[in-house]
């Protein structure tokens, strides 16, 4: 008998498994967003096309004989670039993981609005541009320039109240000091390919460190400003609740926090007694490093210490396997992995009621049964 805890995230999981052609698990059709199946990806990179996709608009058709990118605002020299001249410019390859903020939403009790995200709105990519930097360079930066506004093609009406009246296009700021580190690339590549459209074709930002919001795809402006951005994504959306000598007051959602995944075996996936079973997973931070990773399979009683697959190289995920003997008593057991960061913080214990439905970073637990599949059958 499964509480209502459970029930709701078995809810949520069983509703999902409607997959578009690529693979994806269909969460809104239009605009697309499309959550990549977690269990199925095992490699360091993800596969472009089972890389999820988080679209607030439709993706808008970006001619590149007429694209232009814009650099106006607080700077000395306000310049536009076509795709070609980007794409002339020194570039640099990294690898991020990109997370949406939302990613795991399903598992938050009760039931919040929001794509009802399980453990896929993440992915580890390789990114190729320009530096930001770069191009803040040859702008020339005011200094009294205290954030970067990048701003995409895509527009429509927002969906959670106060919408501002008309149509938007989708903005996010940066911090000055964050959009100089060479890491925020202007990028025109997604695993050694072109964008794909829905990922930002021609070209969008790729923010490592941040949660998804702050890549803009589809970019056309960057616009340095004098005064903090006040955008729909930044507040209303995206924005979480902090307090300043004991009042509330709403920043942007910026920096990824710790966070571990499960991916094998899935919730509710049925599981052999007495057999050796490889638990698998991902973990990642935002500006710092997964150092440990340990896994529980008694609903958090007791922790065993995971190993790592990959090395540490910032802003990527490090895999983990886990091998568990399963227990010889069948019956439901909860599993649970659980990061800790170069200075030895653990992700929190629950979920943080000032993110709202954002930031779900606690240790997620996946519930599995242990249970001889031949029962019942005659040999
Ligand atoms: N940029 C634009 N222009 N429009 C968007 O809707 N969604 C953001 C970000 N950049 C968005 C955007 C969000 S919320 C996320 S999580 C990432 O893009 C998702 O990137 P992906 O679709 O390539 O995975």
């Amino acid at each position: 008998m499964k509480d209502s805890r459970e029930q709701h995230i078995a809810g949520g999981i069983q509703n999902a498994h409607r997959s578009s052609s690529s693979g994806l698990i269909i969460r809104q059709q239009d605009p697309k967003n499309l959550e990549t199946p977690f269990d199925q990806v095992d490699s360091f990179l993800t596969p472009t096309e089972l890389f999820y996709i988080r679209s607030h608009f439709p993706a808008p058709k970006l001619d590149l004989r007429s694209y232009r990118l814009l650099i106006d605002g607080a700077i000395r020299n306000p310049f536009s670039l076509s795709y070609q001249e980007l794409r002339e410019m020194p570039s640099e390859t990294r690898v991020a993981v990109l997370e949406c903020a939302g990613n795991s939403r399903v598992f938050l009790v009760p039931q919040v609005e929001g794509a009802q995200w399980e453990l896929g709105a993440v992915g580890n990519a390789k990114w190729t541009g320009v530096p930001l930097a770069a191009l803040l360079d040859r702008a020339d930066l005011e200094e009294d320039a205290c954030e970067i506004v990048l701003e995409g093609a895509d527009q429509g009406t927002p969906k959670e109240k106060p919408v501002p009246p008309g149509t938007i296009s989708y903005a996010r700021s940066l911090l000055r000091d964050k959009a100089l580190q060479r890491e925020v690339l202007i990028a025109y590549q997604m695993n050694g390919h072109d964008l794909p459209p829905d990922h930002g074709y021609p070209v969008r930002a790729i923010v490592p460190g941040h949660y998804g919001m702050a890549s803009v795809k589809w970019l056309t402006r960057i616009h340095p400003v004098r005064e903090p951005f006040q955008g729909y994504w930044q507040t209303s959306d995206y924005g979480y609740w902090d307090y300043q000598d004991g009042v509330p007051v709403r920043r942007a959602l910026g920096e990824i926090k710790l966070k571990s995944e499960i991916a094998r075996p899935t919730a509710y996936e049925t599981l052999e007694p007495g057999q050796l079973y490889m638990v698998t997973g991902a973990a990642w931070a935002g500006e710092t490093e997964v150092t440990e990773i340990a896994v529980s399979t008694d609903g958090g009683r007791t922790w065993a210490e995971a190993k790592f697959i990959d090395p540490i190289r910032r802003h990527t995920w490090r895999r983990w396997k886990f091998e568990w003997l399963t227990p010889k008593t069948p019956g439901q057991y909860t599993l649970l992995a659980r990061a800790k960061d170069a200075a030895g913080c653990a992700q929190p214990e629950r979920h943080d009621e000032n993110y709202g439905s954002y930031v779900i970073n606690h240790p997620l637990p996946i519930e599995v049964f242990v249970a001889s599949r031949n029962v019942g059958r005659k040999t």
